[in-house]
């Protein structure tokens, strides 16, 4: 497998033989990670998010290598973006963590807070914001800090929910912004990079042909039209992994 660097300010890139050791590898960062921070704090605060490929990650955590490894009942699940669609739709990003994993896990119900895709979107944004100041304890203007954050990557390069050239990409002060990504036709609620850039690990889960371009542009600079490029969390980690697939155009 040949090995790939990329430049120190884009963070440390795994790169994996095939989308399932992403899901694996993904996976055993994502337990370290925890444990690292329960044996810190005695909690963790994780914002999730939909796509592929994290569904993969989902599964190998629900598994039995990883079920018992994780301190589930200690963590606080939030998402990282969600499209306004009711719970139980087969679009909705909660529905998918809850049916590949948070259903197979003991988490009391009340450590679970998902985006309410049901509600009028500016209103969910609203609540979500609340709702993310009253559990992480926090007044405007600080940011919460996740202990980790997951984010996929669009092939047009965009990333949770922050699509190129849509106003919430410049949002400064908010938490959460609503997006209309005219693409799908649809609302989305996405957290907002000064979130993502104060979390303390990010983790980027990428897969398949189909992300090569997006992939290439982000870790060469592709400029500020591609959202991804806009993730520079500060004094922590930034950790990619990739499949050979999505990595064949990077050198
Ligand atoms: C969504 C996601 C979105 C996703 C990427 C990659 O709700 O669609 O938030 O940002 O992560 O589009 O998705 P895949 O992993 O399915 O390629």
């Amino acid at each position: 497998m040949k090995a790939i660097t990329i430049p120190q300010e884009k963070g440390e890139l795994v790169l994996c033989e095939s989308a399932s050791v992403v899901g694996r590898k993904a996976a055993e960062f994502f337990a370290d990670t925890v444990e690292a921070a329960v044996r810190r704090t005695g909690v963790f605060t994780v914002a999730l998010s939909g796509g592929s490929t994290p569904k993969l990650m989902y599964q190998v955590l629900a598994g039995p290598d990883f079920r018992g490894r994780v301190a589930w009942p200690q963590g606080e699940y939030f998402w990282s973006d969600e499209r306004c669609v009711p719970p139980e739709h087969s679009d909705s990003n909660y529905g998918l963590v809850e049916r590949e994993l948070l259903s197979k896990a003991p988490i009391p119900r009340e450590r679970i807070h998902r985006m309410r895709g049901e509600l009028e979107p500016e209103r969910a944004a609203a609540e979500y914001e609340q709702e993310l100041r009253r559990v992480f304890r926090m007044a405007p203007p600080a940011f919460p800090r996740f202990e980790l954050l997951l984010l996929g990557l669009g092939d047009d390069g965009h990333t949770a929910s922050l699509f190129p050239g849509s106003p919430a990409l410049n949002e400064t002060t908010r938490l959460v912004a609503v997006n209309y990504v005219q693409k799908v036709n649809m609302h989305r609620l996405t957290l907002t990079f000064p979130v993502i850039n104060a979390a303390r690990n990010v983790m980027f889960l990428v897969s398949g042909a189909k992300k090569a371009p997006a992939l290439r542009q982000v870790m060469r600079g592709g400029g500020a039209s591609v959202p991804a490029e806009r993730v520079h969390p500060i004094d922590s980690k930034l950790i990619w992994f990739v499949d050979e697939a999505a990595a064949a155009q990077l050198d």
